[in-house]
């Protein structure tokens, strides 16, 4: 695999500014909703943070949140959220998922379309911990691309068979498994779109 230097100029900066005013991912919302009664430890990563919207409304939530991504321009656009929730503990780190040495445990992990552009042959490793991460009673929040996505020719890129997707999550309480397959827009013009949108918790003992 080619490692990509995470300083290196990728093409997401046209992503971030056309994200960046966006409402939160609706997928986070009902997640949030669901599990804030639940949880008294509030620590959450954010893996691919990108612009921050999900990583901001966190903290507005009143979590603590550890924020990933490879691209330095992510990172620096997230670290200045931090001027508008003094106090609370937001940790960034500019990393690439393929070398992520360890993660905090936390309660809530979310992974907005970010995990697929994990290297396959890293990707094995990479899944085992964020689900080794995942508190009991935690939440799993984000999305797989499918097999049928029509970037699923980039081998450096992760796709997953619904049969895959759903042997990911296997041990974990599937709150949401959706199946999304349409043609619609992306920043480089109309494609297949072809995802899997999650939310999964792992058991808590008592259940
Ligand atoms: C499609 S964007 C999503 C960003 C944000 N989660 C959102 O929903 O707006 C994917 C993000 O994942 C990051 N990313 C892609 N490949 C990565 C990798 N191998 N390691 C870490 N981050 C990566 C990109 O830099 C980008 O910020």
């Amino acid at each position: 695999m080619q490692s990509r230097d995470p300083g290196r100029p990728s093409g997401w900066g046209a992503y971030y500014a056309h994200h960046r005013e966006r409402p939160i991912s609706s997928l986070l919302g009902a997640a949030l909703e669901r599990l804030s009664p639940q949880v008294n430890w509030r620590q959450a990563i954010d893996l691919g943070c990108g612009s921050g919207n999900e990583t901001r409304a966190l903290l507005a939530a009143g979590w603590d949140v550890v924020a990933i991504d490879q691209e330095l321009a992510a990172i620096e656009m997230v670290s200045a959220i931090r001027a508008d929730f003094p106090g609370v503990c937001l940790e960034t780190r500019a990393q690439q998922f393929e070398s992520l040495a360890i993660l905090p445990a936390a309660s809530l992990i979310h992974a907005g379309m970010s995990i697929p552009f994990c290297h396959p042959q890293h990707f094995e490793k990479f899944w085992a911990q964020v689900r080794a991460a995942l508190l009991p009673g935690g939440l799993f929040v984000g999305q797989l691309f499918g097999n049928r996505d029509d970037w699923a020719g980039d081998p450096s890129r992760t796709f997953h068979s619904e049969s895959q997707a759903r042997g990911l999550l296997q041990g974990l309480d599937l709150i949401r498994f959706e199946a999304h397959e349409y043609d619609g827009p992306s920043l480089r013009g109309t494609k297949h779109w072809h995802r899997f949108e999650v939310i999964a918790q792992r058991p808590a003992p008592h259940a």
